[in-house]
């Protein structure tokens, strides 16, 4: 993370706040500022009560997913959906062998819990969390590795509780665990490689291996370390390591806690991440994510986008063009190409089809329009058809893998694309130069 910490330095892309800043609120309402002008990464160096530095929205950018992925941005005429898929492809075609290598780790160093920051971000938070916590596990029996996301309620220097959603690969590995009456040991990642940080963003099936799927991000070996307190390989790049083990049968209150979709979950009783050590890195970076935020979004989104892009093309859909699951993941807009009349609505059928994780609603627009700008999807609708035909509501179809009470229940989709033969009728009507004036040339 810091060499890219660095790279985005050099490239003008990091601002850096030298002023103090007080983990409780004020680190958090930075970022947020910070985000709503600029997509811009933050490296905060000095956090009040800690000498360890921060940095943030270091992915919360599509252009710089992109170029993680070695593939030009989209005003650059790439996509990060066909190259994702291509990986894909080559993942479970061969997958780069083997997917990690021991290496030396020098300069280790020995901190605890309470010598990083404790950032409380929301004003309903139920204390300081840890929100870019990556926790690689491997499976008790297949021993296939995981990485994925996981809240972390700071609780002392021993312990973390922790959220584990319940169809997620992790909830799996501790029930195998539990199953046997044992703890899972874990290393909970903070400040990974980007590589890292994008496998634990991908859902991949349980068999699939996702340091595996880190290394052909990569496209080499994942240099790993030995931990220094538990029996588990680590990623030697990653500037913190919080070695432990969650606890079997143990559950204890966690919450409440604001989250991606902008609301607090209610405390609950979670598991418990028992601290068998922390290691770091010399002068390690922290890494602060506002959850909900466009560094939480981006790489949820472009990885679920490239998903049903890859199921559209596999299940043999023409014309797919583009996907994109803005504004806020439970949406997903799909560009085509589009072949026939009932084109856009087999499209739409086949994307619910593609997963149920954060899926409520599907736009399917023309190639002139913007899927990044739900404004112009949705405008799109409103004026190139009509509204009864091209809008269809499926009842009591599950979107969302968290929805104990059925509010997610329900699909919606929404065919905005307009009549192939009044095509004329639509053309995008431009201003020759609007793109490219330079109003200081005007303005006084
Ligand atoms: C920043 C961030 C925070 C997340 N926090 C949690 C969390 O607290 N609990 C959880 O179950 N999932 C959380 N997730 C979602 C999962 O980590 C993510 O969907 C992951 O891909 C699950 O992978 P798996 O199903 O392959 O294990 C988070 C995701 C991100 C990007």
């Amino acid at each position: 993370m810091r060499n890219y910490v660095e790279a985005l330095k050099a490239g003008g892309e990091l601002r850096v706040v030298e002023r103090t800043v007080d983990p409780r609120f004020e680190l958090a309402a930075v970022i947020a500022a910070s985000q709503r002008e600029s997509e811009a990464a933050l490296l905060f160096r000095s956090i009040k009560g800690s000498a360890v530095p921060a940095a943030s929205n270091l992915y919360g950018s599509h252009d710089r997913l992109c170029h993680m992925i070695g593939v030009p941005t989209a005003s650059e005429g790439g996509s990060f959906v066909e190259r994702w898929a291509a990986l894909s492809d080559a993942f479970e075609a061969k997958p780069i062998d083997p997917p990690i290598r021991l290496t030396n780790a020098d300069g280790l160093a020995e901190t605890k819990l309470s010598a990083l920051p404790a950032i409380t971000y929301h004003e309903k938070d139920a204390g300081p969390y840890i929100t870019a916590g990556i926790v690689l596990a491997r499976h008790p029996e297949s021993g296939t590795a995981n990485l994925s996301f996981h809240r972390a309620m700071q609780v002392s220097d021993s312990e973390l509780r922790i959220r584990i959603g319940d169809t997620h690969d992790l909830a799996g590995m501790m029930a195998a665990a539990e199953a046997q009456g044992e703890a899972l040991e874990v290393a909970m990642l903070i400040g990974a490689a980007p590589e890292i940080f994008l496998a634990a963003c991908a859902s991949l099936p349980p068999e699939a291996d996702e340091l595996a799927a880190a290394a052909m991000i990569r496209g080499e070996a994942v240099p790993v370390r030995p931990s220094s307190h538990i029996n588990l390989a680590v990623p030697t790049d990653t500037e913190i390591v919080i070695e432990g083990r969650i606890l079997p049968g143990e559950r204890r209150p966690e919450g409440p806690f604001g989250e991606f979709l902008g609301y607090y979950v209610p405390g609950g009783n979670n598991h418990v991440l028992e601290i068998a050590g922390i290691t770091t890195r010399r002068d390690p970076i922290y890494h602060a994510l506002l959850c909900g935020s466009p560094e939480d979004m981006r790489p949820l989104e472009t990885a679920i986008a490239a998903r049903i892009y890859r199921h559209l093309v596999k299940a043999g859909i023409p014309g797919i063009i583009d996907v994109s699951c803005r504004p806020r993941l439970m949406n997903t807009v799909v560009k085509i190409d589009k072949q026939s009349a009932d084109h856009p609505r087999e499209v739409i059928m086949a994307a619910f089809d593609a997963h149920t994780d954060y899926s409520k609603s599907v736009v399917v627009v023309d190639q002139d329009i913007d899927i990044n700008d739900m404004n112009q999807a949705w405008w799109a609708y409103l004026t190139r058809g009509r509204a009864d035909t091209r809008a269809f509501v499926i009842k009591d179809r599950p979107g969302f893998y968290r929805d104990p009470k059925g509010d997610y229940l329900g699909r919606l989709g929404i065919d905005a694309t307009m009549p192939l033969d009044r095509k004329f009728e639509f053309e995008l009507k431009r201003v020759p130069g609007a793109d490219t004036i330079d109003l200081k040339d005007y303005l006084t």
